[in-house]
């Protein structure tokens, strides 16, 4: 996929990984629309990569819906989604026996797993009217995932059922609209230093950090932008969850 002056969509785009992507993406000459809740942030990284700030509650499916469309208006369907909405959360299924509300289950699951189904569905239906690029490729959709889905920790229970939920996502998308020459991936971080993990992590400190195998440190959100700009020029990776994690089993 050839990112100069494509249209592309990147959410989360105020902080951490997605803002790191957008300036990847803007870096390699795509046309970025950031979408994000966080609207002060988010007009920050637009103005640094002269992109399009979209402030928006992914939560809210017809909120996103036109925050897809105003992308499209304005810089033309795109070939290209990063979605990196996402919430850390940790808490227990029982606290001092109370049992945890089914509403935070029910809001990560919307902010986590729903959000992503519903930008792939809107990105899917506008890759398809593209035509297509070099080797009958249409476009690619790259999902956030977590180390969590697989190896979750105590407290993890519904960050964890997010997180799987947008991996089993990931072939059956892409058996379904490989034909439509657009690829399906996700990435699954480990540990990253960006505000999601201070959330999630409460203890963290360098014991963390050294229990990486290599390197022993939190990755940087450039590591995971410079993943999602190989991911989207090797058309040879689709249908497949990447873990970058420098071999963290926790
Ligand atoms: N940092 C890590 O260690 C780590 C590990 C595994 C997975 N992840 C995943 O990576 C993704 C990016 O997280 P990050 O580490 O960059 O954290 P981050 O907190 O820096 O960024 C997340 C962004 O999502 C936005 N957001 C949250 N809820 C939203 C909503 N309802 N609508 C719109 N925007 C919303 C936030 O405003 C924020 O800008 C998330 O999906 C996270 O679960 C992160």
């Amino acid at each position: 996929m050839d990112l100069w002056q494509s249209a592309a969509v990147v959410t989360g785009a105020a902080s951490g990984l997605g803002a790191e992507t957008a300036r990847f993406l803007a870096e390699a000459g795509a046309k970025v629309s950031l979408i994000d809740i966080d609207a002060i942030r988010l007009e920050g990284v637009a103005r640094e990569i002269d992109g399009l700030a979209i402030p928006c509650d992914m939560s809210d499916s017809d909120a996103a819906e036109a925050a897809f469309k105003q992308a499209r208006e304005a810089n033309g369907a795109a070939r290209v989604l990063v979605h990196c909405v996402g919430r850390g959360h940790s808490q227990k299924i029982l606290t001092d026996g109370e049992p945890m509300s089914l509403d935070s289950f029910r809001q990560l699951v919307e902010v986590n797993l729903m959000s992503t189904f519903n930008m792939m569905r809107l990105a899917a239906a506008d890759m398809a009217r593209l035509d297509t690029q070099a080797q009958g490729e249409r476009g690619v959709i790259i999902s956030t995932a977590s180390v969590a889905a697989y190896e979750g920790q105590s407290g993890d229970t519904a960050y964890s059922a997010s997180k799987g939920g947008v991996v089993s996502m990931i072939l059956p998308a892409a058996r379904e609209l490989g034909p439509l020459g657009i690829r399906v991936v996700g990435i699954a971080p480990g540990l990253f230093g960006t505000p999601t993990l201070f959330k999630m992590e409460r203890n963290l400190d360098s014991r963390l950090a050294r229990s990486i195998p290599f390197p022993h440190r939190f990755g940087d959100p450039s590591e995971f932008a410079m993943l999602v700009k190989h991911v989207i020029k090797n058309v040879m990776i689709n249908g497949t969850v990447l873990r970058l994690d420098g071999g963290f089993h926790h």
